[in-house]
């Protein structure tokens, strides 16, 4: 059904097509998708003590302002992720800012945190209380003099809202923010944040999302925080600047960064190291080229317990969860596996 759309809406350009969706989504009218395994056991998990129908979750970047994520339920989505949200509303970079790789199955974005800002998006929180799990991306705004303490204010507006927080600090399209990518300012960060939840006296679950553009020495020093500041999960990964090299499609060179297939196999390989040094006291939520059973398979094994997808909706449509999940079971079948959780991290222990 999808596939007859698709030609149609790739005439389109990437970011009309994307606001087109959301105003679709917004009117509420997405029916239920016939999904047969809704419910099925072998998908059910726990997330931050809370039942999901499954671990597929709805990346960050799709719903910017939180203003469809009870559609994206509707449409499977285990869990859903807004934002990123930055304290004051912020129109991004200029546009265009979205390519469509419909080649290589990927897109190149330089949106710049384009968003409505805090206040409006707790509101909207408020006045339409969400069906399903839902985390609150956060980040700085791109003119702020102060970026450590737009996090604050971020966790300060929704940690009461929320049923995770994610510190974005990977985002590449704000110049110099995946500088807290550093030691010393990645633990003042957490720091920080540790310490205004306990002002708070707020329980809510800290997720970190990270860039995959970092360095081996980077990836050692980050874990040793995340389990210092014992945070709730990691995301791996945010999109890359790198990669341009194995593209095709015309639009390779434009500035941003790399989402879909292309990310994939780097992401796989970084959720593996991180899976290494965080031994399963951190959560792993895998993203980057999700849009199969065995792309999510490969991820669960790498060691996600969790997955999130952005470009595989683009190019799959919007029953991708369904999609997935048909998919999978019959690769859990084959290997007599009744709940996916038993093969998370399978890839280190054989
Ligand atoms: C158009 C677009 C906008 C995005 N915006 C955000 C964002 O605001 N915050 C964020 O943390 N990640 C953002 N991302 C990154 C995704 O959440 C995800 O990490 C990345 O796209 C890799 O997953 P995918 O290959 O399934 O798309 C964005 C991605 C795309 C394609």
């Amino acid at each position: 059904m999808f596939s007859k759309f698709r030609s149609l809406i790739f005439k389109i350009d990437p970011e009309v097509a994307h606001n087109l969706a959301i105003k679709f989504l917004k009117l509420n009218l997405t029916p239920n998708l016939f999904d047969e395994n809704k419910d099925n056991p072998m998908f059910q998990s726990t997330l931050f003590g809370k039942n999901i129908d499954n671990p597929i979750g709805m990346a960050a970047g799709f719903d910017k302002s939180a203003e469809v994520y009870n559609s994206l339920f509707k449409l499977g989505f285990g869990f859903v992720e807004v934002g990123t949200v930055t304290p004051l509303k912020q129109y991004g970079n200029p546009k265009p800012r979205v390519f469509r790789l419909a080649e290589d199955q990927a897109l190149i974005n330089r949106l710049g945190f384009n968003n409505l800002g805090a206040e409006n998006v707790r509101n909207r929180i408020r006045s339409n209380l969400s069906k399903g799990l839902l985390g609150i991306n956060i980040g700085p705004n791109k003119d702020s003099s102060d970026w450590l303490n737009d996090y604050l204010i971020g966790l300060r507006t929704f940690h009461d809202v929320a049923d995770y927080i994610t510190i974005n600090i990977s985002s590449p399209n704000t110049e110099d923010l995946r500088n807290f990518h550093e030691e010393v300012k990645f633990d003042k960060l957490m720091n920080s944040i540790h310490e205004e939840k306990i002002k708070l006296k707020s329980k809510v679950p800290i997720v970190v999302k990270i860039s995959p553009d970092i360095s081996e020495e980077q990836i050692g020093l980050i874990s040793k925080i995340l389990l210092d500041y014992k945070v709730s999960a990691i995301i791996v990964s945010n999109t890359t600047s790198k990669n341009r090299e194995k593209l095709n499609d015309i639009s390779k060179h434009q500035k941003g960064g790399l989402s879909g297939k292309p990310l994939e196999e780097e992401a796989n390989k970084l959720i593996s190291k991180f899976y290494k040094l965080l031994k399963g006291k951190i959560e792993i939520i895998g993203v980057g080229g999700v849009d199969s059973g065995e792309s999510a398979h490969k991820k669960f094994l790498a060691g996600a317990s969790y997955l999130q997808l952005y470009t595989g909706m683009v190019f799959q449509g919007p029953n991708i969860v369904g999609k997935i999940k048909k998919e999978l079971k019959e690769i859990l079948i084959n290997d007599s596996v009744k709940n996916f959780r038993e093969i998370i991290g399978k890839n280190h222990t054989n």
